[in-house]
């Protein structure tokens, strides 16, 4: 199949070598059966784990009644879910969309348009942090603080600035009276898992609120249960204005999420911003087993499994110096080398039977299903020891 891959599909991915056919828990197997450890889980969308049942199942009901009808009628699911998702977290009110990156275009678009309604249209500068991401359409890309992702696509659309990420006095001069709007991730998922220093959320906060900005949330790696918690920023004791979602909110179909307060929200009138798929009835019922599955238990088993993965990661420099310690918050964890081997390490890892992820030369990304058990982390931790070690 690769082969064939070569020939018809663009060529922007850096696909590794394998066909995956199926899966099960944390568990994948590619086509010639070979079974690995999914430490990946989709670039953490498959939450809940491979195949789950319970989404299966609300998926299968779902196809059994409608599958699609566009934002020109309600659906239950998407009712439901939103009312779940606002139960949850500070906000009121849902904009269902297909991805993460769409979920920030809209979040940019209505904080631009909050500050034009409230008639202040000078406030049109978005404050960013270097080395984030925030997808790849234009808005979002301009949004996003690592250049080699901008590179040939100019010109990018205007009014984004970028401060160090967890530097507050560099927030306190940035936010000025022409700021829109503060966007950032609670934890830096692919700038190689950084988490912010302790109170910068709140500094965060406390200069937006201070000078008339808003604080946006880009939780689309962070959210729905990742870090041991339903969204990573209550973790820090903050909530932002607005806050988008994608990723594992539908246990690995597509959906994003905007999530804001009702007075924000309200600016997107009819007409003013919109998606065909958004809120697909099939995604959402998928997303409502999701939240009922994290709310049933699930949580709690990911702040007790992440634990056991941050001490066993914690222990990996002990058996080869080649590893250099690990960070991260819940079960979206960065493994640091001390040399350039990622992505060799990557491929080891492979054959061994085990999927991680390279984020640069010196950083392994783990980001399991939230069902991932014990016992299979301390397999992968050990086949994680070997690989960096034989890489
Ligand atoms: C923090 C963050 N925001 C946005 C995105 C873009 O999401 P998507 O690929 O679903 O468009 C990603 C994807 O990795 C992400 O990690």
């Amino acid at each position: 199949m690769t082969d064939r891959a070569q020939k018809v599909l663009f060529q922007n991915y850096r696909t590794q070598p394998v066909a995956l056919v199926r899966g099960e828990g944390t568990q994948v197997w590619d086509a010639d059966g070979k079974r690995y450890l999914d430490f990946i889980g989709g670039i953490a969308t498959v939450s809940v784990g491979h195949a789950n049942a319970q989404v299966r199942n609300a998926v299968l009901e779902q196809t059994k009644l409608l599958w699609h009808a566009s934002n020109l009628y309600f659906t239950e699911p998407q009712v439901r879910l939103a009312e779940k998702l606002t139960r949850l977290c500070f906000a009121d009110r849902v904009f269902f969309c297909n991805s993460g990156t769409e979920a920030n275009e809209a979040m940019i678009k209505l904080a631009r348009r909050w500050h034009v309604d409230s008639g202040h249209p000078e406030r049109i500068e978005i404050v960013c942090m270097h080395e984030s991401f925030h997808g790849r359409t234009m808005g979002s890309l301009a949004a996003t603080g690592q250049p080699k992702y901008q590179q040939g696509f100019g010109p990018l659309p205007a009014g984004f600035r970028f401060v160090d990420y967890g530097d507050a006095r560099q927030i306190e001069e940035a936010v000025t009276d022409k700021t829109c709007a503060v966007l950032l991730e609670p934890l830096q998922g692919e700038a190689g898992v950084i988490t912010a220093p302790a109170g910068y959320l709140k500094a965060v906060r406390e200069a937006c609120t201070r000078r008339g900005a808003l604080m946006l949330l880009d939780e689309v790696q962070t959210g729905m249960g990742r870090t041991g918690k339903m969204f990573a920023h209550q973790h820090f004791g903050v909530e932002p204005d607005a806050m988008s979602l994608a990723k594992g909110i539908a246990g690995g179909l597509p959906l994003g999420a905007l999530l804001a307060k009702d007075q924000l929200a309200k600016v997107f009138t009819p007409g003013t911003h919109a998606s065909t798929f958004g809120g697909n009835p099939v995604a959402t019922a998928a997303a409502c087993a999701v939240v009922d599955l994290l709310e049933g238990g699930l949580l709690d088993h990911v702040r007790r499994v992440s634990e056991v993965l941050q001490s066993r990661l914690a222990a990996l420099p002990q058996a080869t110096p080649r590893a250099a310690g690990e960070r991260g918050l819940g079960l979206l964890r960065g493994v640091l080398l001390s040399e350039d081997l990622a992505p060799l390490v990557v491929a080891k890892a492979r054959e061994l039977g085990l999927l991680v992820n390279a984020i640069g030369d010196r950083v392994l990304r783990l980001a399991p299903p939230l069902t991932v058990s014990e016992s299979e982390i301390h397999e992968a931790t050990k086949l994680l020891a070997q690989a960096i070690a034989q890489a």
